[in-house]
């Protein structure tokens, strides 16, 4: 058995077989190039922004090449939020409707050593069986040996110890991936960016989503604004966290149901 699929044969038996045993999968061919393109292009921009915070902050080592949070109005997120990719899978994977926790990107560089490099998992509270979080990559650049493709240790989802570091980098495999192609992974996995050794740029989106009571890495319906809301699709609306919001005072609490911050159908 392999954990490789092509987007358009993707189905739910392989993806709850393969994110089972492997705890990861891998879609080829999900993104079209030029979309990626327009994606590579934003994530310039948007990195002088955030690399000038981490700086003045005193947390620009640790930061390198790292964006976080790719929520704005007129961002690519939005548009790439909309197309709903392995929407089926994520409901499948959360048992209902979801929301994104965070949406941020890395760019891998030569003989930079961010703290993605480390072994780590993405959730920080070990949930078994219980799923709360789904993590995407979105592979912007061929992944290869040479450029830091990710280590995932298959099947290390199932457990909460974290592994030896001797164990894992002997153990793990490399996830060498084509650009355009999605990764899903089970938040419990355990894994590490490689280290790029190439003068070439590794570029990934890296996506987390969860059931919307679990709460956002950032409070993107106010990042964006209520009023925002309103002319967003009932699906972005939902995506971006609108139907689960947190009220700050009574007016906002004492709501009839279809005014309510936080809806019904939020798990
Ligand atoms: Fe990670």
């Amino acid at each position: 058995m392999d954990n490789r699929y092509s987007y358009l044969e993707k189905n739910l038996a392989t993806f709850d077989q393969t994110m089972n045993d492997y705890g990861w999968i891998i879609y080829e061919n999900a993104i079209d190039h030029p979309f990626i393109e327009v994606i590579k292009k934003s994530l310039q921009e948007a990195y002088v922004v955030r690399r000038e915070i981490q700086i003045a902050n005193g947390i620009g080592a640790a930061m390198n090449g790292t964006l976080h949070h790719l929520i704005s109005r007129n961002c690519f997120s939005l548009e790439f939020l909309s197309r709903k990719y392995c929407e089926n899978e994520i409901k499948h994977f959360l048992k209902g409707n979801y929301i994104l926790n965070s949406l941020g990107a890395v760019i891998n560089l030569k003989d930079e050593m961010p703290y993605v490099q480390n072994i780590h998992r993405d959730i920080r509270s070990f949930t078994g069986n219980f799923k709360l979080m789904i993590q995407m990559m979105v592979v912007l650049d061929d992944f290869t040996m040479e450029n830091g493709a990710t280590y995932f240790l298959s099947g290390s989802h199932k457990s909460d110890l974290k592994p030896e570091q001797q164990y894992f980098y002997e153990s793990a495999e490399r996830a060498l991936v084509k650009k355009g192609s999605v990764v899903l992974f089970d938040s419990n996995l355990w894994h590490a960016a490689g280290k790029n050794n190439t003068n070439e740029q590794r570029r990934v989106l890296t996506m987390a989503f969860t059931r919307p009571f679990f709460k956002q890495q950032m409070d993107y319906p106010r990042l964006l604004g209520y009023d925002f809301g309103n002319e967003l699709s009932e699906d972005l609306r939902q995506i971006l966290g609108y139907n689960s919001r947190l009220p700050e005072n009574l007016n906002e609490y004492y709501q009839p149901i279809q005014k309510r911050m936080y809806q019904p159908n939020q798990g």
